[in-house]
């Protein structure tokens, strides 16, 4: 048998053996980038092979979420895909200022650099006070980040220019104050944001969002558990409301599809229609 075969086969009885221990579900997580996430982390791990690794990951709680750490992408900006948050503010907002409250989930935040995007535009279209966006992620320590609402200072420049490509009505640097090199957000877009921990794979969804924003993290799931994930998102969303995913990801296709209609032409924002 071939090392590769070898490790693909120590691989599916780590993500097993993570499982059955810690309920953290990643055996349906597309096998490349699963694959590639988990040879860096063992790279780094000091162990000479997955084999030797499982004992000590199913054992130890730290190791485990260090190697949780490596596994999930926790990449992500402000006002990422500016054209997306442009045309949510054109085309998404309207509708939504005709509810008196407004909830709105953020599955996979990452460090809340959407949210608080979110929180920015909603405040500069009147919306403050009428909404809650509960951000959630499976990564407690991006998730503390999140919380914290505390980011590296050189990142500023970029999320300064994003938020302008996205129709920014207001001077970036009024959300943020600079310590050192740190820019630390303004409390006022913390107040309406909630930060929790929740798995897309084993939890089941919240209810009656009016908008659901779930951005690239779909593209690692298996095509199996992206559908039980729109299903799940499905069930979570008033009728009317808005579905919101990454660029690289779509509805077509999928189990779902039929009961909601594209927005924005590319910008992967669907409203589900009204029965
Ligand atoms: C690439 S980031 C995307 C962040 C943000 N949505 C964006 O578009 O910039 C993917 C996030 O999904 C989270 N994630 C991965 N698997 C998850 C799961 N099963 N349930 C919830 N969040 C998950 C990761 O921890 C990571 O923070």
């Amino acid at each position: 048998m071939k090392r590769q075969d070898v490790e693909d086969i120590e691989i599916k009885l780590l993500l097993e053996g993570i499982f059955q221990v810690h309920g953290y579900d990643f055996r349906e997580y597309a096998e490349a980038s699963i694959r590639r996430r988990l040879t860096q982390w063992l790279q780094c791990s000091g162990f000479g092979s997955f084999s030797e690794a499982q004992a000590h990951v199913l054992r130890d709680h730290e190791l485990f979420n260090c190697l949780l750490d490596g596994i999930t992408v926790n990449v992500s900006e402000m006002f990422r895909d500016p054209l997306f948050f442009k045309a949510m503010r054109e085309d998404v907002v309207p509708h939504l200022k005709t509810y008196p409250f407004i909830k709105i989930w953020v599955a996979g935040c990452a460090a809340g650099e959407e949210a608080y995007s979110l929180a920015i535009l909603l405040c500069e279209e009147g919306l403050e006070g009428h909404y809650r966006i509960y951000a959630t992620d499976i990564n407690e320590k991006t998730l503390k980040q999140a919380a914290d609402g505390i980011y590296p200072i050189e990142k500023i420049q970029q999320f300064t220019q994003s938020y302008q490509k996205a129709g920014g009505k207001r001077d970036f640097a009024d959300y943020y104050t600079a310590r050192y090199d740190s820019a630390i957000l303004a409390q006022k877009l913390k107040n309406n944001i909630v930060f929790a921990s929740h798995n897309l794979t084993v939890d089941a969804g919240i209810g009656e969002m009016h908008m659901v924003l779930c951005r690239n993290l779909l593209i690692y799931f298996k095509a199996a558990l992206k559908e039980r994930v729109l299903a799940l998102f499905d069930g979570s969303l008033a009728n009317g409301g808005f579905l919101c995913l990454g660029v690289k990801e779509t509805l077509s296709g999928r189990g779902i599809a039929g009961r909601y209609m594209e927005m924005a032409q590319g910008m992967r924002i669907y409203r589900k229609q009204y029965v």
